[in-house]
C-alpha cells in the first residue's frame, strides 16, 4: 500500500513514519524539501510539489492509496496576535482545498483521506463528556477545526472515504506539550497554572500512532474518531505524575489572571482549557489502548528519554 503524507516533518509525523514504514510504502510532500530529504533519508520518497500546481498533485495522487494530511502552522509555537491566527487558519484550509480539488481531478483516487484535526472541535471548556456525535464548541480551536475539516469533506461524494482524526494533547518526547511540562519540573520549578482542575484530555505517542495504523488497516473505518487516552485527567494529576517519577516537587501556582493577562485567548484555549473527551468509537471497535493510565504514560516516556 502507498501512503502519502502532508505534514510528515512534524512531531507526530516523524513518528507515525518511522513506524509505518515497515509495513507500507511512505511518500511524503514537504514544503520544504532538503529538510525533508535529510530527516527521512532514504525510508522514504520525498515527493517534489509547489503546493501550486493542482494537475502536477493530481497525477502524483494517482499512484496513492492513503493521503494523510497533518499539515497546518503549528498552534503553539508563537503568541495569537491576529497574523498569528488566520496563518493557523489558512494554511490549514489552503492544504485541505488543494488536495480535494486534485483528488477530483485525479483519473485513478486514493482510497482512504485521513484528515487530521482536534478536540479543540468541542469546545475549549466542554461542560459534559464529549464523544464523537458531540456538537462544534465554542472558541478560536473550535472554528478552526470545524473549516479544517470541512476543507476536505468534498472528497466523500467522489468516492473516497474519509477519517478524521480529532487527536487529543499528543504527550511525547520530540514536540508538543510534554517536554514542556518536564523542562521546568526538572529545574524544580514545578507549576500548577490555575487551579489545576482543568481537564486534559491526553493520548500517548505510541496510541496516536498506533490508532492511526488501525484506522488505515480497518476497512470499515469511516468518520469521526476522537484519539484520546480513555481515562482524562486534571492538570494537577499530570503534572504530579511527571513530579513523581522525577522526583520533584510541584509547589508553584501561576494563578488564572496572570496567565490571561500575559497570553489572553492563547492561555485561556491551550492552558486553562478543559475537555473531557472520551475515545468511544475506538473503544467501542476494540481498539486497545497500550496506555490507558497517566502514570503508566509518564514513566515509559521518562525512562524512554533517560536511554
Ligand atoms: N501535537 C499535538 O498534541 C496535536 C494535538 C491535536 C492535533 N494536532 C494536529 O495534528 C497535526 C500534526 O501535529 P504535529 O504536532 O505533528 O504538528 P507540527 O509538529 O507543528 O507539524 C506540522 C507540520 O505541518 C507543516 N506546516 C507547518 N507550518 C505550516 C504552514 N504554515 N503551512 C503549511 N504547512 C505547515 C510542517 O511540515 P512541512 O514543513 O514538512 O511542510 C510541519 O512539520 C497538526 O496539524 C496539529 O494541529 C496535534
Amino acid at each position: 500500500m502507498k501512503i502519502l503524507i502532508f505534514g510528515a516533518t512534524g512531531f507526530i509525523g516523524k513518528e507515525l513514519i518511522s513506524h509505518l514504514q515497515k509495513q507500507f510504502s511512505i511518500n511524503v510532500i514537504s514544503r520544504d524539501y532538503q529538510k525533508a530529504k535529510n530527516l527521512f533519508l532514504n525510508s522514504t520518497n520525498i515527493i517534489k510539489w509547489d503546493y501550486e500546481d493542482i494537475n502536477q498533485l493530481s497525477e502524483i495522487l494517482c499512484d496513492i492509496d492513503v493521503v494523510i494530511n497533518l499539515a497546518g502552522e503549528n498552534i503553539a509555537s508563537k503568541l495569537w496576535t491576529k497574523n498569528q491566527k488566520q496563518k493557523i487558519i489558512s494554511s490549514r484550509l489552503k492544504i485541505g482545498r488543494l488536495i480535494t480539488e486534485a483528488i477530483a481531478k485525479a483519473k485513478k483516487r486514493p482510497k482512504l483521506l485521513m484528515q487530521s484535526s482536534a478536540i479543540g472541535y468541542y469546545g475549549y471548556m466542554t461542560p459534559d463528556k464529549c464523544d464523537e456525535s458531540s456538537s462544534n464548541g465554542k472558541g478560536f480551536l473550535a472554528e478552526v477545526t470545524s473549516q479544517w475539516e470541512k476543507s476536505t469533506e468534498g472528497v466523500v461524494k467522489l468516492g473516497v472515504k474519509r477519517v478524521i482524526i480529532r487527536t487529543g494533547v499528543v504527550l511525547g518526547n520530540s514536540g508538543g506539550m510534554f517536554p514542556q511540562i518536564v523542562k521546568p519540573i526538572k529545574l524544580f520549578l514545578g507549576t500548577n497554572l490555575g487551579n489545576g482542575k482543568n481537564i486534559i484530555s491526553w493520548i500517548h505517542i505510541k496510541d496516536e500512532i498506533n490508532a492511526i495504523e488501525y484506522l488505515i488497516n480497518h476497512t470499515e473505518a469511516k468518520g469521526i474518531y476522537n484519539l484520546v487516552a480513555p481515562k482524562p485527567v486534571s492538570s494537577m494529576q499530570l503534572n504530579h505524575a511527571v513530579g513523581k517519577n522525577l522526583k520533584r516537587p510541584i509547589w508553584l501556582r501561576i494563578p488564572r489572571f496572570l496567565i490571561l493577562l500575559l497570553l489572553g485567548e492563547m492561555g485561556k484555549e491551550l492552558l486553562l482549557s478543559s475537555q473531557l473527551v472520551i475515545p468511544h468509537k475506538l473503544q467501542q471497535e476494540g481498539f486497545v489502548f497500550r496506555y490507558n493510565d497517566i502514570d503508566d504514560a509518564v514513566k515509559s516516556l521518562i525512562k524512554e528519554k533517560a536511554v
